[in-house]
């Protein structure tokens, strides 16, 4: 497989075949899943991303590799991270973090469903801000980079705010709601 490095940069010839590839990889779990009514895991049609493919190999700069949040979880970050949400991600993400955003027709690559994705790793504080800060364009996909948008802090209370159970994900900065 190859690595981030190798395939960042221009789009060459090469990551043209990895989008496609990418798409026929997204076409096949989606018919799949169809047949045999497997519950979604997390990610488009229910497959790992080839971003948490990354991480989980290893394939990704090391500074992110097993990092834990440095923030010690709290209600000031929890209510931080649920108005950064609203603020930059709700678009795309959707009320509840579960998808279909109003922005999320558009994409070549459909928002995941979050908190599914939490149930199952519950843990992974390096990929959650691995992701959030690098996005998945390494891999020709729609998730934008926010490490120039947001400080690390306020990743870092995203990342809290979705392993506090994503409250209040489609409020716009008001009062904390459940
Ligand atoms: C332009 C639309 C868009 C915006 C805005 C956006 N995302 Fe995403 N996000 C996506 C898409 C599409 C994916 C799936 C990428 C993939 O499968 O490679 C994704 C993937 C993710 C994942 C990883 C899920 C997985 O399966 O590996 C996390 C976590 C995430 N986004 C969190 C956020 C957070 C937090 C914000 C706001 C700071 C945000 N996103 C903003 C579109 C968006």
């Amino acid at each position: 497989m190859r690595s981030v490095h190798e395939i960042s940069g221009r789009r060459t010839p090469a990551r043209r075949r990895i989008w496609t590839a990418g798409l026929l990889a997204l076409a096949l779990p989606l018919c799949l899943s169809a047949l045999t009514g497997s519950g979604a895991a997390h990610g488009p049609g229910g497959e790992p991303s080839p971003s948490f493919e990354a991480y989980q190999a290893g394939e990704v700069p090391a500074r992110f590799l097993g990092l834990a949040n440095p923030l010690t979880p709290s209600e000031a970050h929890v209510r931080a991270g649920q108005r950064l949400y609203a603020e930059n991600c709700v678009l795309c993400h959707g009320p509840k973090a579960e998808g279909g955003g109003e922005m999320a027709a558009g994409l070549a690559v459909p928002p995941p469903n979050l908190p599914e994705m939490l149930r199952h790793y519950p843990d992974l504080d390096g990929y959650y801000f691995y992701i959030i800060s690098q996005g998945s364009e390494p891999f020709s996909r729609p998730m934008p980079a926010y490490a120039d948008l947001l400080t690390e802090k306020e990743i870092w209370q995203l990342v809290i705010w979705m392993q506090a159970g994503f409250p209040g994900a489609g409020a716009t900065g008001g009062p904390l709601k459940e």
